[in-house]
């Protein structure tokens, strides 16, 4: 089953083709992210606007890519939510006209559920039951993935996500948007140790997360310094910052793994692509004796193929949509009615 997939909920457009839930066949994206940068983050007009120019050609250019035409494509799926409104129903719209156009069958795919399936992609011999360690740029999760479309969240930051604290702490260091890539790369030349920063341990949930405190920390080290005239060490205030991050994250999975007796453990969303929280997770899985999947980079991030390949559960648990589909800016990734 060839499934077209259409992914446009922040900064990247995308179109991807999948087969099976598990062969990409083409996975196009153009992204919008030199274009923000200038402002510091993403502009959601100008996200959306960008988004309406890019998507027919891309769409074009997917059949091109995999040599086939309209008549080879079996599903239209979509990305339906969260993220940008207007961004998200850029795509929506697309869909819509393209499954009524070609009379194919509409999928639509919460986005978190799209970067879990990442690493049916990348691992074809992938099946749940597994944990998910889900981090990205506007959500940080524990997802106990049940079934391919059955999941229970474990647990989740009560306040800023990861990808949002890395994006912030980098900003006010000058590094350029989305900058949570560039404080990584900068920890490969620091010392941890030098700066000691906290770990918060919210709320009643022992698996719940909180990462605003540290972030208000990090930024309140930075103004001191700069308010004194004290150089800071920015290499290794990176790799204390990315320590308290991954110490965040990495000990509730290992609780979560022993608390579900779950034996295989995944990643997913553009901060599993974090080098520290690579080698946490690995060494974590090691010491549990669990199996450990692990997307390459360019699968974390958002793409079009992670959404082709949810829409196949999706479609085989009988999850369509008709014309009447919307939008949603937020949505719990239950899979609650549309
Ligand atoms: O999943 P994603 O592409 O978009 C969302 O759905 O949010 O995640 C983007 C986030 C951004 O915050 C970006 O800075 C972060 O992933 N990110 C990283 C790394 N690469 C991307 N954060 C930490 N370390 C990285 N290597
Ligand atoms: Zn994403």
């Amino acid at each position: 089953m060839n499934i077209l997939a259409v992914e446009s909920s922040c900064d990247e457009t995308a179109v991807a083709i999948v087969k099976d839930g598990r062969y990409v066949l083409t996975d196009c994206i153009a992204s919008q992210v030199e274009l923000h940068r200038v402002y510091g983050g993403v502009v959601p007009e100008i996200a959306s606007r960008k988004h309406i120019e890019a998507i027919y050609a891309l769409a074009d250019q997917a059949l091109e890519n995999a040599n086939l035409s309209r008549k080879d494509i079996d599903a239209i799926a979509v990305t339906y939510a969260p993220g940008l409104i207007g961004a998200v129903l850029v795509g929506v719209n697309f869909a819509k006209a393209a499954a009524l156009a070609m009379n194919k069958p509409l999928i639509p795919v919460h986005h978190i559920r799209g970067h879990i399936a990442a690493n049916y992609l990348a691992y074809p011999e992938l099946k749940p039951p597994f944990l998910c360690l889900m981090v990205s740029g506007g959500h940080t999760m524990i997802v106990d993935v049940q079934d391919y479309t059955k999941m229970e969240i474990l647990g989740t930051t009560l306040d800023d996500a990861a990808g949002e604290s890395f994006d912030k702490v980098a900003r006010v260091l000058g590094m350029p948007y989305p900058g949570g890539a560039a404080l990584d790369k900068a920890t490969k030349l620091g010392d941890e140790t030098k700066y000691v920063l906290p770990r918060s341990k919210p709320g009643q949930n022992p698996l719940d997360m909180s990462f605003s405190g540290l972030k208000t920390a990090t930024l309140n080290l930075i103004h001191h310094a700069d308010q004194v005239g004290e150089k800071l060490d920015v290499n290794s205030l990176c790799a204390a910052f990315s320590a308290a991050i991954s110490d965040t994250l990495v000990p509730r999975v290992v609780q979560a793994m022993k608390q579900t007796g779950r034996n295989k453990l995944t990643v997913a969303g553009g901060v599993a692509a974090n080098s520290r929280i690579r080698a946490d997770v690995l060494s974590a899985a090691k010491e549990l004796g669990a199996e450990v999947y692990m997307p390459p980079l360019s699968l974390c991030g958002d793409n079009a193929a992670m959404i082709g390949s949810q829409a196949y559960y999706e479609f085989l648990a009988g999850n369509l949509a008709d014309m009447s589909l919307n939008a949603y800016a937020t949505k719990s990734i239950l899979g609650e009615a549309l």
